[in-house]
Parts: structure tokens; C-alpha cells; sequence
């Protein structure tokens, strides 16, 4: 029976590597979540293989629970929501790791270390989670929260939490690991409470990593080598995926552990200036098109918010096929409000693969476009992230849309991004703002197009 359960971790653990791999290509992106999905399934079915008919049932009565609970919201939540499911997911996560540590400590477990550890990291995600899940979901502001001695209490916070570890570890006594625990969640809500809703990806990522690094230390503690295998690649994955955002965004390491790395100023308020941006029809903007050799589309996250990717897709065909247009789409790595969003609306409109770029591939070539369509989007184009550093999202590197020749806006009005940061390009001379929703605007400019 064990050498069963072994074979079955093993292939598990080959499945869900795989997966990860295939997850790497929008090509193999499907296979990659059947492969993630088997690998799941077979880790489950190998777990309560040495089960005894009790504890088994209960296992199988809790699955189901959950998994009922996790389909139904899976189908119901929006796209645009799928950031605060994930935090919901890493919360669940390190409240589970939480729950077993506590456990094991109060059944006299000889593990320690492992237990602290699992305690500590899932803690963190735990009451990290809740605050990055009311920030998103609009419950609480998404400004950063500063105070005075901000730094100064995390550290210390940090600091006693060590030496309770070590003094537990010595000398075991679940209030003291009690207390730490205590200590440990309000911990996380500091850490996070200062971050920008623009830097929250980020921060969704990392403590998606942290829910991993719980689960191996749970698995350590539990002798669950498939915990430990499992836990290693989310809390690698997770890692790796923030240090890529934070490479996306020219963010620090350092400035995101200390919680805080989102200035809180800057916000020019241009759209209260005097001057008014210039705007123009849809057919306005089909006749410019029309003439256009070559044209970039960004999307953001009003296109999603529109679901205008079909239109979209229209639109690139009927300039491609008609007008003989060269029409690329420019991917910026934090559009949206989740890591791929645009990647994968696009997809679901089935606009080739071939014709969308990331940032560093496409930058360069907007000096050469004719027309920049930038549809629902705003803080990925923010040249104030250039130039300006008392704005909030000075350093992030963003599209150069201003050096197309003619650059247009696809917005409902003037108003900020989700940085809160208002966008100078709209005044700039050869700026236009199409105002109004992404999808019907799109709709209409083909209509024009296609006459
Ligand atoms: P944003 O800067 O948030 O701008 C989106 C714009 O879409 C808004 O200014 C809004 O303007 C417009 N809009 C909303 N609904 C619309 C509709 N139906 N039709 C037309 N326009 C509509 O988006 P972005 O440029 O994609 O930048 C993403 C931001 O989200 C960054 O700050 C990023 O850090 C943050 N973020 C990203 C992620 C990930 S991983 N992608 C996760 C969380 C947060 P109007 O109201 O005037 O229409």
C-alpha cells in the first residue's frame, strides 16, 4: 500500500510539474490546467488511500463541502474579480496551515520548529489575505495606510515574534504559541495595510507564495512529502511570479517585505485643469484609421471591464483585411486587474498569439505607428511613471503610446486609473479621447470601417 501511495505522490508531483511548464505558453495553457487538475486528484486519492473508514468519510464529506463552495463561486465570479478570489484562496491557505499548527501543538507534536514555521508564514497570508481581499473588493479605501513609526512597529513585531519562536522552541507552551499566532496576523495586516491598490498584485502573488512556504512547513511537520513537494512549487511560483511583477513595475525587494513601497503622493489632479483634452467621434476615428499603415492597440482593464475583446477582434480583422493595416497589440504585464487578463480575453476572442507582444517587444515600436488605439486603458500608459518622481507610480515602466503619431483614448471620461493618479497623455496635442464604453465605441468605428 505504501509503495502505491509513493508511486502516486511521485506521478502527482510529475503532473504538476508539468503543468506549471505547460501553464508557461498560452498555446499549452489548457493542457497545463488538466495536468495541474490530474495532479491534484491523484495527491488526493493518494493521501486518503491509508485512511481508516472514518477519518475517511469525514475527509470525503469535507472535499465535497468544499469543492461544491468552490465551484459555485468559481462560476459565478467575474473575471475582473478573479484578484480577490485568489487572495480568498491564499487566506484559506495559510487560516489551514494555522488551524494544523495550533493543532499538532496542542497534541504534544515533537516538530517545533515545523509547526512555528508553518504558523508564522500561514499567518501572515492569512490576515495578509483579508486586508488585499476588502482593499480590492472596494471595502476598504485602496490608498496606502501610513502612521507614525510605521517601519519601526513591523520590525519590532518581527523581531519579538523571532524570539518568542526560539523561546518556544525551548520551552513549549501553547499560550505563548497562542499569543504568537496573535501577534503574527496582526503582523500581516500591517504589512499590507500600507501597500497601493496599483502595487496589490504584487502583493497577491507574494502571499500566495507564503501560503506555499506554510504548507511545507505543515508538510514537514505531518511527514507529508506531497505537502512539502506541493507547498514548494506554490511558494516558488508565487515567489517567482512577484519578483517578475516587481521587475515589471521597477519595484524593490526590500521595499515590498517592509510593507510600504507605494509613495502616497503625487496626485496632480490634471483632469481639474484648465485645459481640454481634444476629442473627436467614432467616425472621426475610423476615417483616421482608415488611412493608418500601422496601428497598436492597448487594452486595459475597461476592456475587460466592457468585454470588448470580440469587437476588438473585429476591429483588428476588418483593418488587417480592408485596409491592409499592420495591427499589433501591446500587452503591459500589470494591465488589467490579474497577471495574463488581456492574454487571456484575447484568446478568448481568438486573436492569434503571433500579433501580441509584451511591453519590452513592442515599446520601441510605437515611434513607428500610425495610430495608438488605447481602449480602457490609463495607469500602464502614465508617462508621469517616467518622469514625475512624486508619482505614486514613478519607476513603473509603462507603454510609450505618446510617440505614435496619433494616440487614441477609449474612456468614459477623464477620470484616474486604479492608481488613483490622473493621466497627463490626455493633453497631450496628439492625444484623442474617444469617450464613451470600450465596446460600443469599438463597435462603431468598425461600423464605419466595414462601410
Ligand atoms: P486602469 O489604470 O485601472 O484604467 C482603466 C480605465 O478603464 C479607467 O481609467 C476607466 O476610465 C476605464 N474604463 C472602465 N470601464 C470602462 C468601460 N466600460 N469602457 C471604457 N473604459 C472603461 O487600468 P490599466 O491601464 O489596465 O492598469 C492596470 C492597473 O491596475 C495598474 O495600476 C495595475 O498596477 C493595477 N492592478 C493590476 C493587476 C494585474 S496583475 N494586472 C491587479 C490589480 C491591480 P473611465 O472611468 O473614465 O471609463
Amino acid at each position: 500500500m505504501l509503495m502505491l501511495q509513493h508511486t502516486c505522490y511521485l506521478l502527482a508531483c510529475l503532473f504538476l510539474i508539468l503543468s506549471i511548464r505547460s501553464l508557461s505558453s498560452p498555446r499549452t495553457a489548457i493542457l497545463g490546467n488538466r495536468l495541474g487538475i490530474l495532479g491534484i486528484l491523484i495527491s488526493i486519492f493518494a493521501a486518503m488511500s491509508s485512511l481508516g473508514l472514518t477519518p475517511l468519510l469525514l475527509s470525503f464529506c469535507t472535499i465535497l463541502l468544499g469543492a461544491i463552495i468552490g465551484i459555485y463561486f468559481a462560476l459565478k465570479v467575474k473575471i475582473t474579480a478573479l484578484p480577490q478570489m485568489i487572495a480568498v484562496f491564499n487566506c484559506l491557505g495559510g487560516l489551514a496551515a494555522v488551524c494544523i499548527a495550533l493543532a499538532a501543538v496542542l497534541s504534544s507534536s515533537p516538530k517545533l520548529f515545523d509547526n512555528t514555521f508553518g504558523m508564522i508564514i500561514g499567518g501572515i497570508a492569512f490576515s495578509g489575505s483579508i486586508i488585499a481581499f476588502a482593499k480590492l473588493q472596494g471595502l476598504m479605501k485602496g490608498t496606502p495606510f501610513h502612521f507614525r513609526f510605521q517601519h519601526f512597529i513591523n520590525i519590532a513585531l518581527l523581531l519579538m515574534v523571532v524570539l518568542m519562536s526560539i523561546i518556544f522552541i525551548f520551552h513549549p507552551n501553547f499560550y505563548l504559541f497562542f499569543a504568537m499566532t496573535f501577534m503574527v496576523m496582526v503582523l500581516g495586516c500591517l504589512l499590507v495595510l500600507p501597500i497601493g491598490g496599483a502595487d496589490m498584485p504584487v502583493v497577491i502573488s507574494l502571499l500566495n507564495g507564503y501560503s506555499g512556504w506554510a504548507a511545507v512547513g505543515i508538510g514537514m511537520s505531518l511527514n507529508s512529502q506531497i505537502l512539502i513537494i506541493i507547498g514548494t512549487i506554490i511558494g516558488s511560483g508565487g515567489i517567482i511570479l512577484a519578483y517578475i511583477m516587481l521587475k515589471a513595475m521597477n519595484r524593490s525587494v526590500i521595499n515590498i517585505l517592509t510593507g510600504g513601497f507605494s509613495g502616497n503622493s503625487g496626485n496632480q489632479h490634471l483632469s481639474s485643469n484648465a485645459s481640454i483634452p481634444n476629442s473627436a467621434s467614432p467616425q472621426d476615428a475610423a476615417f483616421i484609421m482608415e488611412n493608418a499603415s500601422k496601428i497598436i492597440i492597448v487594452p486595459g482593464y475597461g476592456m475587460a471591464a466592457a468585454q470588448a475583446q470580440h469587437s476588438l477582434k473585429n476591429l483588428a480583422t476588418v483593418l488587417h483585411d480592408k485596409y491592409h493595416a499592420d495591427v499589433k497589440f501591446a500587452i503591459h504585464p500589470v494591465a488589467g486587474r490579474m497577471p495574463g487578463h488581456m492574454n487571456v480575453l484575447l484568446a478568448e476572442a481568438n486573436i492569434d498569439y503571433k500579433d501580441v507582444y509584451e511591453l519590452s517587444d513592442i515599446n520601441q515600436e510605437f515611434s513607428s505607428a500610425d495610430v495608438a488605439y488605447v481602449i480602457g486603458a490609463n495607469d500602464i500608459t502614465n508617462p508621469s511613471a517616467k518622469r514625475d518622481p512624486s508619482s505614486p507610480l514613478f519607476g513603473m515602466p509603462v507603454l510609450d503610446v505618446e510617440k505614435a503619431k496619433t494616440v487614441f483614448f477609449v474612456k468614459r471620461s477623464l477620470s484616474s486609473g486604479y492608481s488613483g493618479v490622473d493621466n497627463p497623455l490626455f493633453f497631450a496635442p496628439n492625444t484623442i479621447m474617444l469617450y464613451g464604453d470600450a465596446k460600443a465605441i469599438t463597435e462603431q468605428i468598425v461600423k464605419y470601417l466595414e462601410q
